[in-house]
């Protein structure tokens, strides 16, 4: 697929997927999404090695600013249904991605874009970053799973005022809220990703993907996470790596996983 929307970058087995609609303030139109789709779905499972994924926007202003509104015009409730359905399934696959995927986010992330950010693993912010879900603005609401991830990160009392009154928080604060992992100088939030992603390489890669996947099921409706644990931690004594990493321990070295 040829991307019209997304710039992708490797080095060292880690990439750098930027959105790249800056007029925009690199808001989310359906070209971009089916693009992330196809990107998350096809493009990426299959790059081998990937250690993991920076998610950023173009430019400085804005990570996402949100759906494009430009193409609201025609929605109409079933539309508007499948609409989410897309978007909700598309971040899925972000949320359920085998690898780390960081938000760098250099800017607005709003609406579309705040629960893009959520649908990553991890999220560092620019300092000049502002967060909020402002679809009551417009008559709507959270569309891509902003209703059940800003909840499920800032608790009921705040992601409800935030929810209601469309307000938008700064860095520092969804720092304190526990929406951020990290608050860096603005232009320094893909370095920081970056080197985030670096100390995760290090581990062991089933490790890492059977962390994203027991904790992916703490939020899973009829899910029995502690037996998901339970799988997940027997694949993982299941694998080479975990014979190197205790071998390693003992020998006091480094492990070489090879992530079988
Ligand atoms: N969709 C389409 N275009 C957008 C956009 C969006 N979400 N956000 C910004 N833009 C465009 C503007 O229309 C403008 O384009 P033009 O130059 O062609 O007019 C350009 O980006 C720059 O934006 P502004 O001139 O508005 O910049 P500003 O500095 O004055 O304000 C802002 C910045 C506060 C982010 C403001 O642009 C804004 O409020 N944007 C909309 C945010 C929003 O409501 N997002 C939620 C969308 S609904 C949604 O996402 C639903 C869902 O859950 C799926």
């Amino acid at each position: 697929m040829t991307y019209n929307n997304l710039q992708i970058e490797e080095e060292g087995g880690i990439l750098l997927l930027t959105i790249q609609r800056e007029k925009a303030l690199n808001a989310l139109n359906q070209e971009t999404m089916r693009e992330l789709e196809h990107f998350f779905g096809e493009d990426a499972p299959g790059r081998d090695p990937l250690r993991g994924i920076i998610l950023t926007g173009a430019g400085s202003k804005a990570f996402v600013a949100g759906a494009d509104i430009k193409e609201f015009l025609d929605l109409d409730a079933e539309a508007g249904r499948r609409m989410a359905k897309h978007g909700q399934e598309v971040f899925f696959l972000i949320e359920r991605f085998t690898r780390p995927v960081i938000a760098a986010v250099n800017g607005f992330a709003l609406g579309g874009g705040c629960e893009l950010a959520m649908a990553c693993h991890l999220r560092i912010a620019g300092e000049h970053a502002r967060f909020g879900q402002p679809e009551v603005n417009l008559g709507i609401i959270p569309g891509f799973g902003g209703t059940q991830r800003l909840i499920r990160y800032v608790g009921r009392t705040k992601g409800l005022e935030l929810l209601l009154t469309g307000d938008m928080i700064d860095a520092q604060e969804a720092h304190r809220l526990g929406l951020v992992n990290a608050v860096v100088a603005p232009g320094k939030e893909v370095e920081a990703a970056r080197t985030l992603l670096s100390k995760i390489a290090g581990k062991g890669p089933v490790a890492v993907a059977k962390v994203i996947e027991a904790v992916n099921a703490v939020f899973e409706d009829g899910t029995d996470g502690f037996s998901r644990e339970v799988e997940a931690f027997g694949a993982t004594t299941g694998t080479e790596d975990f014979k190197e990493g205790a071998a390693a321990f003992i020998a006091k070295r480094k492990p070489d996983f090879k992530g079988k």
